[in-house]
């Protein structure tokens, strides 16, 4: 049974760079070992930022658990993060907070791979490298040394969104092809 892949944007935008390059990467990765990909949008969730007295009176929001549904339901994921002043957005941030309120660590050793973009040269690799250290470090995450920082983001997709620059697509599908293997290695 080929792997499924969850792929996670962190972006709110509609025309949102990450968006872009996580719906290129789950058609690729369809090609590239996985049976399925998944885009999940988080403007769905519309998660309050983190408070302690709403979590005191109501609890966790129940649109978290879909987060952590979708999370179990899929064998491999995908993070895809802008950079804020050279950080992951607080987006990213609030979601997986909210997460790791939940009870049960369903992101323990689940095969991960991180990518970032940006319009600047850098495409994000600064935010990159922290949203690593983070989640690496307090969920548990699996996360593969292959990566991708797409510099440029705002030039390098097509009207159909694919990516103009052949580096760059050989680049994303070689972190999915890592990703699928690592997927694979770890279910038997
Ligand atoms: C940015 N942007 C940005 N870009 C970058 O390469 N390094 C950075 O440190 C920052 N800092 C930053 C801070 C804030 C508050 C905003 C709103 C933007 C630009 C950012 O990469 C750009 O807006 C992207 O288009 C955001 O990602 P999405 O929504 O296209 O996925």
């Amino acid at each position: 049974n080929a792997p499924q892949l969850l792929v996670l944007p962190g972006s709110l935008r509609q025309g949102s760079y990450a968006h872009a390059l996580a719906r290129h990467a789950a058609a690729r990765a369809t090609q590239l070992g996985f049976g399925a990909a998944t885009v999940f949008d988080l403007r769905a969730l519309q998660l309050p930022i983190y408070d302690g007295d709403l979590e005191a009176e109501q609890g966790v929001p129940a649109a978290v658990q879909q987060l952590q549904d979708a999370i179990q339901a899929h064998q491999a994921l995908l993070i895809v993060t802008p950079e804020y002043n050279s950080y992951p957005p607080p987006l990213l941030f609030n979601s997986l907070d909210w997460l790791s309120r939940l009870s049960e660590n369903r992101t323990a050793m689940k095969p991960t791979a991180l990518m970032s973009s940006s319009p600047g040269q850098y495409g994000g690799l600064r935010a990159l490298n922290q949203l690593r250290l983070f989640v690496q470090g307090n969920f548990q995450m699996l996360v593969q040394p292959q990566q991708f920082a797409l510099g440029r983001a705002d030039q390098a997709f097509d009207a159909q969104g694919q990516l103009q620059d052949a580096r760059a697509e050989k680049a994303v599908d070689g972190v999915l092809q890592a990703l699928a293997a690592l997927t694979n290695q770890l279910a038997r």
